[in-house]
């Protein structure tokens, strides 16, 4: 049977209808419109559907919704807002980070929440933020690499840890 749901989603209070074992992942693309979030593996493996509940990254396929009444969520579609994101939004398109796109925003959203906690970080540290999220298409390199540029940047034009 059907609940009502009430959390935060961008900053935007919504109340959704759904099973409590829908998975938020659904919830998002399907009820709210936010494509931005993929879909891989569903089943917690791959890391295409990372979000941030209450800050923290987590796998929307894992999540019921019944578990998000009064969370705040934040997807992809809030980071493009985050000057930090462009940083490496800009670094990804610089290093060839994104290619077919698939991993692309859990990539960012694993990054995002590096930079904004650990930007001095160096290379062995990016790699383990990002070891949940798998990448069929760069091989990593390049995905590391624009991590480990946009972290530079960040740092040395101060604007790291601004939230
Ligand atoms: S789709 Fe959620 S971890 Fe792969
Ligand atoms: S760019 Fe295709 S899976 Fe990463």
């Amino acid at each position: 049977m059907d609940h009502a749901t009430s959390f935060s989603v961008n900053g935007r209070a919504v109340t959704v209808q759904a099973h409590p074992l829908t998975r938020l992942l659904d919830v998002l693309r399907e009820q709210l419109r936010l494509f931005g979030t993929k879909e891989g593996c569903g089943e917690g493996e791959c890391g295409a559907c990372s979000v941030f509940v209450d800050g923290v990254v987590v796998n929307s396929c894992l999540v019921p919704i019944g578990q998000c009444e009064g969370v705040a969520v934040e997807t992809i579609e809030a980071l493009a807002d985050d000057p930090r994101v462009r940083v490496l939004q800009d670094a990804f398109v610089r290093c060839g980070g994104a290619q077919c796109g698939i991993c692309t925003p859990g990539m960012l959203v694993a990054a995002t929440a590096l930079v904004r906690t650990r930007p001095q970080a160096d290379a062995d540290e990016i790699r383990t933020a990002l070891a949940g999220n798998l990448c069929r298409c760069t091989g990593y390199v390049r995905i590391v690499d624009a991590v480990a540029q946009a972290c530079d940047e960040l740092v040395r034009s101060g604007d790291a840890g601004a939230r």
